[in-house]
């Protein structure tokens, strides 16, 4: 078999014990053989300063080449305040420069939200697919995929016990993937 493509997973929270880390490392887990899922947080990450962009801080050249050695970019993110977390609109901020240069561009994107509550996070990733067309690369549009009520989902170990869950993220890594060999072909 040709060798997996990689995919940066791009982690919206820092929280410990964090839903939304839980479920990367849950599609990790279901991901099919065609592709390795690096589960990155966003820990470590300066923030974001046009001053500094001359002499760019390691953390951010280090984001940076990661995005762009990789084969395609999938976020997955909880819901603040109707929007995504601060500390993934400053990633992005960072791997969006220097400007016409964005390491997210021509990657092929995923877009996973979720929320404890009813919504799944669903203005965040709204607002995620408002921000990212001018620097990213194509967004997969279909199947969408916003996970509510995952407060109850994971066990002591992380594992995820609820079966409806893990047939909707099966589906979605298993669509994604395909988006993700069509794009690199
Ligand atoms: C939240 N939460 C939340 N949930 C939601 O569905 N819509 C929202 O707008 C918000 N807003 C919000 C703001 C702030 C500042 C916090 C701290 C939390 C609840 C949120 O979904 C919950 O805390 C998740 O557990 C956060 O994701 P992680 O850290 O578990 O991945």
């Amino acid at each position: 078999m040709a060798s997996p493509y990689n995919i940066v997973v791009i982690v919206g929270s820092i929280r410990k014990e964090s839903f939304t880390l839980k479920i990367a490392n849950t599609l990790a887990k279901l991901a099919p053989a065609s592709l390795k899922l690096d589960v990155t947080t966003l820990q470590g990450i300066s923030f974001f300063n046009q001053d500094l962009e001359a002499t760019p801080p390691a953390d951010w050249l280090a984001f940076r080449e990661k995005l762009q050695k990789s084969n395609g970019v999938l976020f997955v993110t909880p819901e603040y305040n109707r929007s995504i977390p601060g500390v993934l609109k400053n990633a992005i901020d960072v791997g969006s420069r220097p400007y016409g240069k964005s390491s997210f561009l021509g990657k092929p994107t995923g877009i996973v939200s979720n929320s404890p509550g009813p919504l799944g996070g669903v203005s965040a990733a709204k607002h995620l697919q408002n921000i990212l067309p001018g620097i990213s690369g194509p967004i997969m549009g279909q199947p969408e995929i916003y996970l509510n009520a995952i407060g109850d989902a994971f066990d002591d170990r992380g594992e995820c016990s609820k079966e409806t869950l893990l047939k909707v993220m099966q589906q979605y890594i298993d669509a994604y993937a395909a988006f993700v060999e069509k794009q690199n072909k």
